[in-house]
């Protein structure tokens, strides 16, 4: 189909030629003869020019250590990085009985309930349920936490044909009186599924078990409301939301944090300290031992307030018709296989191969036209295990895509068909 005949959902804000002018990587180097094509923001997402300046300016205009200083450059990065926490918490519509942590990602905010919640709660004989979706980030370190405590993983797999994705009613199957964590993503990174978290919260709940959310990709593509769907805990990380990379949060339950002992020791998480004895501060400060990355946490709020700039509903109803665009042009060529988008709900990232073709291959020759995808296993081994495939090619959509993004990477295709298929 003809990128003009796509219906427009653009209103004034979201003209995606203006949006791609806040990102400078589009421009601020010569490009040559293919301007840059980015699909892999599932990977890492571009950074808009106003964030790039608050990490500037945090650094020149305002920098201090923060909570230790009485003086009042120090109370001014104090109160900075505090906004940032509150803007994290309204971002997800948090509410009152959440509190956010931050980390330096999604992993760093996983392994935080692993080592803390887990060593703590967790018992020989007890189950975690995971699903054939996870990224590594939402596996490993349940793997070493049951080494260490002889507990049971369990994986909700997917449905048999590539098309579909994973078989939720199993979910029902595998959960028992046994199962005292379920965690899993609320949208896959390989396929885009969106799962259906809201009644597997509640299947957490009818056995006791405690429920985490890996919203790595979800908060980029959806509203998330906490409150709605009432997690235990909840994952983001900053760096795939627009902000800088070295800051992410963990979201959780207040009451369940303050129960959870700490998970680093260091400055600025203890109430007193004596040559016998220490005393923790409660949840946050108990969890962000040493100087945290408050330069970061300034660029996330700055990211935040930027997506919170525009209509969210127009933005995902634009990253939606880039994708279904190009899965309805990539149907059009012949040995492409699309993996999991037959699913009741499914967001911006595909994920493909091409018959006869490696995807490293392919990436090869993408990148020859500056076209950037990401090519391998997307740190979901038991995806590709349980497809039985070596990797696939992944594409990926953002707010400063565009229908010339698209048909760059169809023209890709059809020359990668020609030259290796
Ligand atoms: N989690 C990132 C991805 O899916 C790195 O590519």
């Amino acid at each position: 189909m003809p990128a003009s005949k796509i219906a427009s959902p653009y209103d004034d804000k979201l003209n995606p030629d203006t949006v791609r002018k806040e990102f400078p990587i589009f421009y601020s180097r010569d490009w040559g003869k293919y301007p840059l094509t980015y699909l892999d923001s599932a990977a890492s997402a571009q950074k808009p020019k106003i964030v790039i300046e608050t990490v500037q300016s945090a650094m020149e205009k305002h920098y201090a250590n923060i909570h230790r200083g009485i003086y009042k450059l120090s109370q001014e990065s104090t109160t900075s990085y505090e906004d940032a926490r509150n803007t994290v918490a309204n971002f997800l519509n948090a509410g009152s009985e959440y509190t956010a942590v931050f980390t330096k990602n999604a992993t760093e905010a996983i392994n935080l309930v692993a080592s803390s919640w887990g060593r703590n709660n967790l018992n020989s004989g007890d189950e975690i349920l995971l699903s054939e979706l996870e990224h590594h980030a939402n596996i490993v370190a349940w793997h070493i936490l049951a080494q260490e405590k002889g507990l049971k993983i369990k994986y909700v797999p997917l449905k048999k044909e590539a098309k579909f994705g994973l078989d939720i009613e199993k979910f029902q199957e595998l959960i028992s009186n046994k199962t005292k964590l379920i965690a899993i993503t609320h949208m896959s990174n390989v396929t885009g599924e969106i799962l259906p978290v809201q009644k597997i919260v509640q299947m957490a709940r009818n056995v006791g078990a405690k429920i985490l959310l890996d919203g790595s990709q979800a908060a980029v593509h959806l509203d998330i409301n906490l409150q709605d769907l009432n997690p235990d805990f909840y994952v983001i990380t900053g760096h795939k939301l627009y902000g800088p990379t070295g800051i992410g949060a963990l979201i959780a339950k207040t009451d369940i944090l303050n129960s959870m002992p700490p998970y680093q020791g260091g400055g600025d998480m203890i109430e007193n300290v004596s040559f016998e004895k220490i005393t923790y501060k409660s949840a946050p400060a108990r969890f962000e031992a040493g100087t945290p990355a408050f330069v970061e946490a300034a660029g996330l709020k700055t990211a935040i307030d930027y997506i919170n700039s525009f209509n969210r509903e127009t933005v995902h109803v634009h990253e939606d018709n880039l994708a279904n665009f190009a899965i309805e042009e990539m149907q059009k060529i012949e040995g492409i296989t699309i993996y999991g988008k037959e699913v009741e709900n499914s967001g911006a990232i595909i994920s493909f191969n091409i018959q006869g073709v490696h995807p490293h291959d392919a990436a090869t020759i993408f990148d020859q036209m500056n076209i950037c995808i990401r090519a391998g296993q997307h740190c979901a081994e038991p995806f590709m295990l349980s497809r039985q495939i070596p990797a696939t090619i992944r594409v990926s959509f953002a707010i400063y895509n565009t229908l010339q993004d698209v048909e760059n990477l169809i023209i890709g295709l059809k020359k990668i068909k020609k030259l290796l298929g």
